[in-house]
């Protein structure tokens, strides 16, 4: 899951999609990482905290890091929030940039539209309950078709 902060998006959707990967019983590694630097090392924002633990998912461990290109081979699959993160994730990949492993997340629930997850870091409290939502229609998506 990769969004630009790795502190309001990004965290939340690795929280939603571990939560239902244990749920499932599936035998899947979830992560997440931002595009950006600014928050390398910090916990995610207090809204997506307070948020994630109103669905009984505690996220308030995680710690901001980075996406490295070599997260292309670590994981099968990458789900960015927005076509900035897509674009970010593309030059910071190179030549291990793998386009059938990218996606953006909407895609999972509104098949090829290619909606983008708003960022609520400039937003009120509203807007973390709307991605909540939102990541949550998608990621049910996922674990349904299995990637
Ligand atoms: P995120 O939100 O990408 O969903 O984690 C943001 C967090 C921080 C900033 C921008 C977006 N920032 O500019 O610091």
């Amino acid at each position: 899951m990769v969004c630009l902060g790795n502190i309001c998006r990004s965290p939340l959707a690795e929280g939603i999609l571990r939560h239902k990967v244990e749920e499932e019983g599936l035998n899947w590694m979830v992560d997440s990482a931002g595009t950006a630097n600014y928050h390398v090392g910090e916990f995610p924002h207090r809204l997506s905290q307070k948020v994630a633990k109103l669905h009984g998912i505690n996220i308030s461990q995680h710690k901001g890091r980075q996406f490295v290109k070599e997260d292309f081979e670590r994981f099968d699959f990458i789900y960015v929030m927005d076509e900035e993160n897509y674009a970010d994730v593309k030059t910071i990949a190179k030549n291990y940039f793998n386009e059938k492993k990218v996606d953006l997340i909407l895609n999972a629930s509104f098949p090829n539209q290619n909606k983008n997850v708003p960022d609520p870091w400039y937003g009120t409290e509203e807007g973390y309950h709307i991605v909540y939502n939102m990541l949550n229609e998608a990621c049910k998506a996922i674990i349904k078709r299995k990637w």
